[in-house]
This record gives structure tokens, C-alpha cells and sequence, in this order.
């Protein structure tokens, strides 16, 4: 069945409407036509929640800000790794000085209006299959009208993919709700276990939650794992806001850790003489006990302690994605728009914004600049920061006020959002088709109507993507440059494309259908290898410089990676895949809490904790709770994902002729 048709056949089938599902689905629509703009987007998942569950009257808890407010100092200066990281607040200009501002807005928490849909009790079942069959078929009509919106402007090789259109017959209606029903009867101990563990790893600063641990191994050396890292955050900010407020969700953990990290960006980062961009964010921080001048402090890297020294890049879009989450969460208004959160956002974007030698929309990185942070052979352009880059930027469209400067970056920010997914959409991207094409691509061309554009030799595709290819499947590939292109599988930048849909929804279907394919190779006995496949030998040699904490199959060279479950899951529901995410998730319950909660596993199937892994790793715990409250309750998936930006569905810019 051509999807066409099978919208065709959906609508029909669609006509018998429950009242809520009419609402939802007038919601859907409605986010989709205004998704650019910030007040749909954020009202949008208020509709969702309100249409999904009939609440009653919901607790509302405001949130004291002036407790907040009271937990800035002055860095200590000089202690530790500080030495070469100065203040430049000298105590003036207190974060929290305009606090308050738009008292009018609501603070409201959004466990409120999801909460109570946590569970599907037996008297509501009939009533929840039923909302829920409705919805699921009306998630697929609305991704398969841009599918096919989509067709029409871009990807001349997708059309012909097996993928495409061909998983929409078996699409099982009831997948979403058979995954929610045993997920919830299902290792409730081990939900406890986790949610327990993860309150332990709480970081205190001034009597106020501000992060968590990155791990609490007490058999391991502690080296860096005792501070609060801003990416290791992103899961158990978003755990404690996707948890229901009845059940201990906790938003104001997410907005001290945004504001504590704010104040941290404004330090002046010293590494030897130099000096750091304004915007860099820290990778992470920890808080001292000066005993001498009898309080805290706090110690920040910003990549001057971190192996290589390399600043990180994706903490500055982790923590816009994480600011605009705790928003749609929340309906907390007031802490975006505060001019010093407006600020630092404005800082993280000019890093990336101003003009320079570039010729790509992509962000040039050093190796090791995101959550692989030692030498990988990431260097370059990779897809891990390249889509972290377009969510952020479509996250700060969203919250960014247009006064004074604020009209003219959001002009940017749009100019560069349609290059940066045309970019990617088409030069990253790599299927049966594709892999065909750049397989007879000729070189030496030089003029712009150049097929090979970036003069990709055919002799450089390695062997292994011959075989790894299937004919139904496709995945953005690692890293584009002139006369390189790095085939390897990241899951990192191919769920954050998905959930920011820097894809198209039919690209984002075609990842889905290769995970499924290659599950052996992605997922094997343990979710999910960060990287396919491991360097070896002579590669492991030249790329990593003899790294031997990334031997073959391990840690960041072809590791396994249990913290990335919820992106997996995240991207599942998105696709309406959700039972590709329940199984992976089976697995890893059968070892992960067994095991002590490793940081990462070993060997091509994962099979072995990792030879240096640390035990209770924090984001190994935070990721699996994230994973089981988005399966529980898809809902909150919207916390975390964006959807298509209607203005780049159709863009104004076409393809080569020569393509
Ligand atoms: C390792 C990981 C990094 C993570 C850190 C803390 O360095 O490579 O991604 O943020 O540990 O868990």
C-alpha cells in the first residue's frame, strides 16, 4: 500500500471519534500548523495532557524562587582546579536580582495535569484501549501526512527505500497501550531501587538541591565522577520532571541546576593564558566545603581538568534543551524569560552564530567535545553536535524574546536552522540508495553542479558498511567533511535528530527500521552500543593514539551504554515504534539493577561490565527511569521532543539537478 493510500484508508477509518480523541487530535494539529511559534508549543502539550487524562482538580504548587535566589556566591577564588577560572560577577549583578518578573504567568507543574495518568487501573482499561487505539492512529495519520508532505521536496533516494511506507501496514494499534499494560505491573522494586538511588546522588549547595553525583561507586576511585555533569543531568532533570507530583516529582531541582549553571557560564574561563568564548557552559562542577572560610564553594571545569582539555560543546545546547523542557513542563515562564537566562542563552548562540571561514552550516568540534570526550576520531563535523545544534537552536526559537538584539539573532537562528537540516538531511544521510550512489560516485568534479560535492573517494567507504547496510533501513552517518565522510553509527546524534526532527518523519521511520535490522549489532544482549563499529588494530591505533581505556568494543569504541535507553525510547514513540524501545528496555532489566547500575558494558554484545565502569552510575539509573515514564506515559515525550518545523517541510531551497 502506497502511504497515500493508507492515509486515505486511515482517515476513513477514523471517522468514529471518541469527544477526546477529537480534542487530541485537534491539539496535534494544532501544534503541528504553529509550531514555530513559542505559545502553541507550549500550550500544545497543556491540550495534549488535559485531552489524554480527565483530571481532577490538580494540586498546584508554586514554587519559592526567593529560596533560589539566596543560593549564589562569589566562586571562591583559586582553590583547586579554579586557579585558572576567575570571576567576573565580583558580586555584582546577582542572577536572581529581577526575579520575579511577570508574576502574572501561572507557575504550574505539569506532574499536575500528568500525574494522575501515571497508572491504567483495571476500571478505566476499557475506556484508556479504546482512547488509545484512537490516538495511536491518529499519531500515525498526522506523521504520515508529512511523510508524504515530505516526498514531494526531498529525498530523491528515500523514495526508493524498502523502508519507507512499508512498516505502516504492520503497524499494530495496540502497541502503545500492550507496552504501558506489562511495563506497569513490571519491576516496580526495581523502579524503587532506582528512584531511591537517584535521590541519594542529589548535590546540595546552600541547603538546596542544584544536580546530581555522576556516580557513587564506593569500590572505585572517585577521579571525576564526584561532580555534577551538565550532559549526565539531562536524564535525571528530565526524570524528576516527568515524574508525577504525587509521586515526588521534583522541577525545582532542574531550575536550581539551570540557574546554578547559568552563574557558572558568567566565570571567566582561563585555560594557561587563553581565554574562553563567553557562552562556553561548564562540563561540570562540584561543590567544596571551605573549611578555612566556613562555607561552600563550588569548582567548575570547563574543560581545563578534562582529559585532552577540551571544552565541551554540548553543554551549552543541553542545558537550552533542558531550559526549554522545564518550560513545557512547568509553565514556568518566568525563568526563560528572565534577561539573564535570555542572556545566557544569547552567549551559547553567538559561540556558534558569528560569521567566519565556514562554507557548511555544521559546527566545526575538536575531538572529544561532547559525551565521547576523549579521542574518537570525532573531530570535525559530528552528527552527535551538529543535531544537539539544531534542537537547541529550534529550543531558543522558541523561548528567545524578540526585543532589542533578540529579532535580529532570532534571524539568524531561522536562516540557519533551514541550511543546517538541508545540510544534513542530504549529505548525512545514508541508505541502500545513497550507499549505491556514493559507491559510483566520480571525482575530480569541480564545478557547483557537482554530484560528489564533498570529493568523497569511493575507495575510502570501508568494507563493513557493505554488509551493515540492509536494504530496509538508513541512519545518519558520523561525521561529513571535504573528502571524508565517517560511515560509523552513532545513536546519540540519530535520536536527537529524530526527537528535534531535524529529520524528516520519513528518514526518522528509516532509522527506526535499521535498528530493528541490525538489533544484533546495536543492541545485541545489553541497550545500547554508543558507536557501530569499534576501531580496530591499525584504525584503533592511528584514530585513538592507542587509547587503552577505548579498546575495541568498549567504553566510547563500540561500548554499551545503558544511560542512552531513553533516547532510544524517547525516539521509539516518537515513531510510533514503542515496542522496539519495550524490548530493548526487557533487556536491560534483566542485568542492569543486578549488576549495580553500570556506567557502561563490554565485548560486540554487550555482554561484560565495563573492564573501568563504575557501578551506580547516575545517568545509567536516571536513563532507565526517563525510559519507563515515557512508556508509562507517552505524553511526556513531549517534554523532550519538537515537531517538524512546518517553515523547513518545504523549503525554499532545491536540490542540484545533478543529484
Ligand atoms: C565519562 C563520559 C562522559 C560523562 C562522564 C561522567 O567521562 O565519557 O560522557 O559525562 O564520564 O559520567
Amino acid at each position: 500500500m502506497e502511504p497515500a493510500d493508507s492515509l486515505f484508508y486511515l482517515q476513513q477509518k477514523e471517522e468514529r471519534r471518541t469527544p477526546i480523541a477529537e480534542q487530541l487530535l485537534e491539539t496535534l494539529e494544532k501544534e503541528s500548523d504553529e509550531a514555530s511559534e513559542k505559545s502553541s508549543d507550549f500550550s500544545a502539550l497543556q491540550g495534549f495532557k488535559s485531552a489524554w487524562y480527565s483530571l481532577p482538580s490538580a494540586e498546584k504548587k508554586n514554587f519559592k524562587e526567593d529560596e533560589v535566589s539566596e543560593c549564589f556566591e562569589e566562586p571562591l577564588l583559586g582553590s583547586l582546579e579554579t586557579d585558572d577560572v576567575k570571576s567576573t560577577h565580583n558580586g555584582e549583578a546577582p542572577l536572581e536580582s529581577r526575579e520575579g518578573e511577570n508574576p502574572s504567568i501561572p507557575k504550574e507543574k505539569c506532574q499536575d495535569s500528568i500525574g494522575k495518568g501515571e497508572s491504567y487501573k483495571s476500571q478505566e482499561e476499557n475506556e484508556s484501549t479504546e482512547k488509545l487505539e484512537k490516538l495511536n492512529k491518529m499519531v500515525r495519520v498526522h506523521s504520515y501526512e508529512k511523510i508524504v508532505d515530505d516526498a514531494s521536496v526531498a529525498h530523491i533516494p528515500l523514495k526508493s527505500c524498502a523502508s519507507i511506507g512499508t512498516n505502516f501496514e504492520n503497524f499494530e494499534p495496540n502497541s502503545i497501550y500492550s507496552a504501558i499494560k506489562l511495563n506497569n505491573t513490571e519491576n516496580t522494586a526495581m523502579m524503587e531501587e532506582a528512584w531511591e538511588t537517584l535521590k541519594k546522588s542529589y548535590v546540595y549547595y546552600k541547603g538546596l538541591p542544584v544536580g546530581t553525583l555522576a556516580a557513587m561507586d564506593p569500590t572505585a576511585e572517585a577521579l571525576n565522577y564526584n561532580q555534577v555533569f551538565v550532559r549526565d543531568f539531562v536524564p535525571s532533570g528530565l526524570a524528576c520532571l516527568m515524574r508525577p507530583a504525587s509521586a515526588g516529582g521534583d522541577p525545582e531541582i532542574v531550575k536550581n541546576f539551570l540557574l546554578k549553571t547559568l552563574h557558572l557560564q558568567g566565570w571567566e574561563k582561563r585555560i594557561d593564558n587563553f581565554t574562553l568564548g563567553e557562552g562556553v557552559m561548564p562540563a561540570s562542577f562540584k561543590v567544596l566545603y571551605d573549611s578555612h572560610r566556613q562555607r561552600e564553594t563550588l569548582v567548575a571545569d570547563f574543560g581545563g581538568s578534562a582529559i585532552g582539555r577540551v571544552a565541551p560543546v554540548d553543554s551549552g545546547f543541553w542545558w537550552i534543551i533542558l531550559l526549554r523542557s522545564y518550560t513545557k513542563c512547568t509553565h514556568d515562564y518566568t525563568l526563560s524569560e528572565k534577561p539573564e537566562v535570555q542572556r545566557g542563552m544569547k552567549l551559547i548562540l553567538n559561540l556558534c552564530l558569528s560569521d567566519g571561514f565556514d562554507t557548511f552550516p555544521t559546527l566545526l568540534c575538536a575531538d572529544g567535545c561532547s559525551m565521547i570526550d576523549r579521542r574518537m576520531g570525532i573531530y570535525g563535523y559530528p552528527i552527535e553536535i551538529q543535531a544537539l545544534f539544531y534542537f537547541a537552536l529550534r529550543c531558543s526559537r522558541q523561548m528567545l524574546k524578540p526585543e532589542r538584539d533578540g529579532k535580529e539573532l532570532i534571524k539568524r537562528i531561522d536562516k540557519r536552522i533551514t541550511a543546517l537540516s538541508y545540510h544534513i538531511r542530504n549529505y548525512y544521510w545514508l541508505d541502500f540508495t545513497q550507499l549505491n550512489n556514493i559507491y559510483r560516485y566520480k571525482t575530480e568534479e569541480y564545478s557547483h553542479t557537482a554530484v560528489n560535492k564533498f570529493n568523497v573517494i569511493p575507495e575510502s567507504i570501508p568494507d563493513w558498511v557493505f554488509d551493515f547496510m540492509p536494504l530496509r533501513g538508513g541512519y545518519l552517518i558520523g561525521n561529513v567533511s571535504p573528502a571524508r565522510m565517517d560511515f560509523r553509527w552513532f545513536l546519540v546524534g540519530n535520536c536527537i535528530a529524530i526527537l528535534s526532527s531535524l529529520v524528516t518523519p520519513a528518514q526518522a521511520t528509516t532509522i527506526m527500521d535499521l535498528i530493528e535490522e541490525r538489533w544484533e549489532d546495536l543492541i545485541g544482549e545489553m541497550p545500547l552500543k554508543i558507536v557501530y563499529p569499534a576501531l580496530e588494530g591499525h584504525d584503533w591505533r592511528t584514530v585513538t593514539g592507542f587509547d587503552p581505556k577505548n579498546t575495541r568494543w568498549s567504553y566510547h569504541n563500540g561500548g554499551t551504554w545503558p544511560a542512552l535507553i531513553w533516547l532510544l525510547t524517547a525516539a521509539c514513540i516518537k515513531t510510533g515504534r514503542p515496542q522496539i524501545a519495550k524490548r530493548a528496555i526487557e533487556l536491560l532489566e534483566q542485568r542492569l539493577s543486578k549488576d549495580g547500575w553500570p556506567e557502561y558494558y563490554d565485548g560486540k554484545a554487550g555482554r561484560y561490565v565495563g573492564k573501568q565502569a563504575r557501578r551506580y552510575q547516575t545517568w545509567s539509573i536516571s536513563g532507565y527511569l526517563v525510559a519507563k515514564l515515557m512508556i508509562e506515559n507517552p505524553a511526556n515525550l513531549l517534554i523532550i521532543s519538537l515537531e517538524e518545523d512546518k517553515r523547513i517541510s518545504k523549503p525554499k531551497l532545491t536540490r542540484s539537478i545533478s543529484f
